[in-house]
């Protein structure tokens, strides 16, 4: 394994890219809009820029990541001689199904195509290639140079020699990958998502307002950030249509998407990257805004 194609420049796509080039890996980061290519190598640097400041790698692990690390728009010329291919690209189920049966098409028999996708059937994806046993789900957690965890999903179909490949690549990037089978939500968003979607239902309730129900969560179980605050992070686009493939995969009402949920993504209110969700983005501050329509609800 050493040449690795990521596809998607988004956040995902250009944290794997980080982490694979920052491992020694020679990374080519593809997408259809030069512009977000451009973004995302500006982004990498930023984040390398950081982990040079916090003493965490050094000047020259800075300029020798960065030398590993091309872009392209070209799908078909990146993939040549690509060891294994990740895709993280935006998680729309027909695109991704697009992509695999093209990366099926132009990539050499024995190469792995992995996807990143957080609740997407690998199965599924599978079965629009011809190795389906080389096929695989590699899910990230972002942020990704921080994160140590990779949920590795064996479809129907992955091999134990592309599970065994793909445990000992996770391995060399200094991550800790956890095997899973191909299940709604496979592990992380089978129980994450439920647990966002019930801070929602108790906010939308009036049970407590945002602020306290992520301080319970914070400050009693430990966690980095409370859940609303969480699925502000993770985008509440992204949390609604996970929550959707909970409920539709597994047949149970227990996983029924909140309906503020569903409003908000309806009212373009995505978390942060729209600049408000629970909390609001727009101050240019680190403090933890709440967004004008949640003050006093509860
Ligand atoms: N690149 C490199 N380093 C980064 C970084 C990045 N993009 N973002 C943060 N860091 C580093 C910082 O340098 C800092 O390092 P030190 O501890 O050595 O100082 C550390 O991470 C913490 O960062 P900050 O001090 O800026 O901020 P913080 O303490 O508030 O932590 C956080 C930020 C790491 C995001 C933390 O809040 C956290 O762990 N939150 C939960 C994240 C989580 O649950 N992720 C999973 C989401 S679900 C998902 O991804 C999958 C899905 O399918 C939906």
């Amino acid at each position: 394994m050493k040449n690795i194609v990521v596809i998607g420049a988004g956040t995902m796509g250009n944290g794997i890219a980080h982490v694979f080039a920052m491992n020694g890996y020679m990374v080519k980061l593809v997408d259809i809009s030069a512009d977000a290519l451009e973004k995302a190598k500006a982004t990498i640097t930023k984040n390398l820029d950081r982990m040079v400041a916090k003493e965490k790698i050094s000047e020259d692990d800075k300029t020798s990541t960065l030398e590993k690390l091309s872009t392209s728009t070209d799908l078909a010329a990146a993939v040549e001689g690509a060891d294994l291919v990740v895709e993280a690209a935006t998680e729309n189920v027909d695109l991704k199904l697009k992509i695999f049966k093209d990366l099926s098409d132009k990539t050499a028999a024995g190469t792995i195509l992995a996807t990143n996708t957080s609740s997407i059937s690998i199965t599924k994806i599978a079965a629009v290639t011809k190795e389906p046993e080389n096929v695989i789900g590699m899910h990230f957690m972002n942020p990704v140079p921080v994160m140590k965890l990779v949920e590795v999903i064996r479809g129907y179909a992955t091999s134990d020699e592309t599970t065994k490949t793909v445990m000992e690549l996770s391995k060399n990037l200094g991550k800790i990958p956890t095997e899973v089978n191909d299940y709604p939500g496979f592990v992380a968003n089978r129980i994450l998502m439920p647990m966002i979607n019930e801070a929602i239902i108790t906010l939308h309730e009036g049970v407590a307002g945002v602020s306290e129900i992520d301080t319970v969560m914070k400050l009693g179980m430990a966690h980095p950030m409370g859940p609303l605050q969480l699925a502000d992070f993770i985008g509440l686009d992204v949390c609604l249509s996970i929550m959707n493939v909970l409920y539709s995969g597994l047949g149970n009402p227990k996983y029924a998407p909140c309906p503020l949920l569903v409003n908000m993504v309806m009212a373009g209110k995505l978390g942060r990257k729209s600049g408000e969700g629970f909390y609001s983005y727009s101050h240019g501050t680190k403090e933890l805004v709440v967004a004008a329509g949640f003050i006093n609800n509860a």
